[in-house]
């Protein structure tokens, strides 16, 4: 199925949104043909495909070049550009910097991090014909000033997120990302929103989830964080498969009768 901004947000209270990143032509190929409504190309790439400890190091014309090779491989989803760390101070800034995700990319709608002090860039944004995915709660390209602490302990806290996800909706946003806030607080402001609410690190009363594609296929090394899920070990199968290449290379059994080419007969 064939989806768009406005489908997905019709979704809302009526199916599931089953939401995954990609970062390049083949894992957004894979992410297509598993038929996924939405495809972020997140700055989590800078971790998971860069090998930074953090998403701070991702600039636009990273993250362009890889969304346009996303872009090329994506046939059905909605593909999101995700902006990253500094690259929407002002209003002016954002409107440039997302023009250049939608142009050179060609994705179909950018994410931006913030709630409250972040509306009126969502708001100039969609005014000029660009969707755009909120994302609030626990903000990875904040992590040096706020950490990565779980959103919603607090009364004071819940109440910030609600004001945060009001002003996000109101502003236009065509979906939000809820990330590390507590279950019961994420189902209460799936209850309260508008539009689709997209969890990671929020427990299951979300309209949608995100994974990250390495995690969900268990590309990585090392624990995963609480909140992700491998469905697949495809890094240890890989390792495998290179090491049995390796081996037959070394006892000359790789390329066998099959992988050669034969003289043409005369
Ligand atoms: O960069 C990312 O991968 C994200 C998550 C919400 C999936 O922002």
């Amino acid at each position: 199925m064939k989806w768009t901004v406005s489908k997905f947000r019709a979704s809302k209270g009526h199916a599931l949104l089953p939401c995954v990143t990609a970062y390049d032509y083949i894992t957004g190929r894979i992410a297509d043909r598993a038929g996924v409504p939405l495809v972020l190309v997140g700055d989590s790439l800078c971790m998971t495909a860069l090998g930074h400890s953090t998403t701070i190091p991702a600039t636009m014309d990273i993250m362009v070049h890889h969304a346009e090779c996303v872009h090329r491989a994506v046939r059905d989803a909605i593909v999101v550009g995700d902006m990253p760390f500094l690259t929407y101070t002002t209003e002016k800034q954002a409107l440039a910097n997302a023009g250049r995700f939608l142009q050179e990319a060609g994705v179909d709608a950018v994410k931006i991090e913030g709630g409250v002090t972040h509306a009126s860039i969502i708001k100039r944004l969609t005014d000029n014909g660009i969707p755009v995915m909120a994302h609030i709660g626990m903000l990875p390209q904040s992590v040096k000033e706020k950490g990565y602490a779980i959103r919603g302990r607090t009364p004071d806290d819940v109440e910030k997120l609600m004001a945060d996800l009001d002003a996000v909706s109101e502003a236009g946003a065509f979906a939000v990302t809820l990330e590390g806030v507590l279950q019961e607080v994420a189902t209460e402001m799936t209850a309260r929103c508008p539009v689709p609410t997209i969890g990671i690190g929020a427990g299951n009363g979300c309209d949608g989830q995100f994974l990250v594609l390495a995690d969900l296929l268990g590309l990585g090394e090392g624990p995963l964080p609480k909140f992700a899920k491998s469905y697949a070990k495809l890094g240890d199968a890989a390792v495998a498969a290179i090491q049995a290449y390796a081996s037959d290379v070394c006892a000359r059994s790789f390329p066998d009768a099959e992988h050669v080419y034969e003289a043409v007969k005369k």
